[in-house]
């Protein structure tokens, strides 16, 4: 049996602290705000997994299209002995890279959510004996450190979920992984792309009401956590395209003024009618934008892939 190692990063009670943090700070700000790393408790990320087998939530699909046809490409382009997977959540579509990459030695795969990483984790050590596999539960947007396995290194960053950091956020995260890898190591990176506004707001307001209840799921999750007094049932789903920054937003809102209470940070809060809780961006993206955001962390575009549709795009960038 090949080694699965589980590691955290950070304390068990880091997770709380930076929770406690992320509400107070966002249910204080104007408007109020919580992070979407938050919706991914056990129950969260079962609801992702059933938001990627949506009719109307194409990036998925469209990614793993694309990670098909050229994982060939990427492991002959990479050579990699490790692939490092952020936000890896289920590892289902990395399964075509790991087939591809023939030589590879470990898999270390990083995300927030422990449920998704040891289901994952078992499940590809059934499929895969050989393979070591390192598992991080971390936070990726607060910098990372790396387990010392062999070169190169394949980073890969899937699903779009760049595209839930704000710009500066987005260049300060980039710069943090370019200074992980090394000469010959690579980053591949998974843009949804900017496209029709009908098609986009439908992937995140979708008919059966998925998205609605995995965007109120983080009130539950401040709820357990917080001892806080959410009713999700208080607050309707809104998606809505920015077309200036060119990102999706999900909001929650208020459907009454309603007071909510968050005792362990001796908080309450209140909301007015109509009032609107900021959970998450997700940009879309230009061929162009991605060069000039990964130049400007000092990598360089080296393939552009997209889907036969042109929805998705994958960038691979190889270190010099
Ligand atoms: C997992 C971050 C890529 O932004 O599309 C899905 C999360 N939010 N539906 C995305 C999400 C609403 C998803 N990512």
């Amino acid at each position: 049996m090949s080694p699965f190692l589980l590691t955290r990063t950070l304390p068990e009670d880091a997770t709380e602290a930076a929770l406690r943090a992320d509400v107070l700070k966002g249910l204080s700000h104007t408007p109020k705000t919580l992070p979407p790393k938050w919706f991914y408790d056990a129950h969260g990320s079962e609801l992702f997994e059933q938001i990627t087998e949506l009719p109307e939530y194409y990036p998925t699909r469209a990614e793993r299209e694309i990670l098909v046809a050229r994982s060939g490409e990427i492991a002959a382009a990479t050579g990699a002995r490790t692939l490092v997977e952020l936000g890896s959540g289920s590892s289902e579509k990395t399964r075509f890279l790991l087939d591809a990459l023939t030589g590879l030695h470990t898999y270390v795969p990083v995300d927030v959510s422990e449920s998704a990483l040891t289901q994952a984790g078992h499940a590809l050590i059934a499929q895969r004996p050989e393979l070591s596999v390192h598992a991080l539960i971390a936070d990726f947007t607060a910098g990372l450190s790396l387990p010392d396995t062999p070169g190169p290194r394949l980073l890969a960053f899937l699903g779009g979920t760049i595209g839930n950091l704000l710009p500066a956020e987005r260049a300060a995260f980039l710069s943090s992984v370019r200074a992980l890898l090394a000469p010959g190591d690579a980053l591949l990176l998974g843009t949804d792309l900017v496209k029709d506004e009908d098609v986009l707001v439908r992937a995140y307001d979708d008919a059966a009401g998925v998205t609605a209840a995995f965007n109120k799921n983080v009130l539950t999750v401040v709820n357990r956590e917080l001892d806080a007094d959410f009713d999700p049932g208080a607050f309707d789903h809104v998606a809505l395209w920015d077309a200036e920054n060119e990102w999706i937003e999900m909001r929650l809102r208020s459907r009454t003024d309603q007071t909510v209470k968050v005792p362990a940070l001796d908080l309450a809060v209140d909301f007015a009618a109509g009032e609107e809780l900021h959970t998450e961006i997700s940009a879309k993206f230009r061929k162009d934008g991605v060069r000039e955001e990964l130049s400007a962390a000092g990598l360089e575009l080296a393939h552009w892939w997209t889907d036969g549709e042109g929805r998705f795009a994958l960038s691979l960038s190889v270190v010099r």
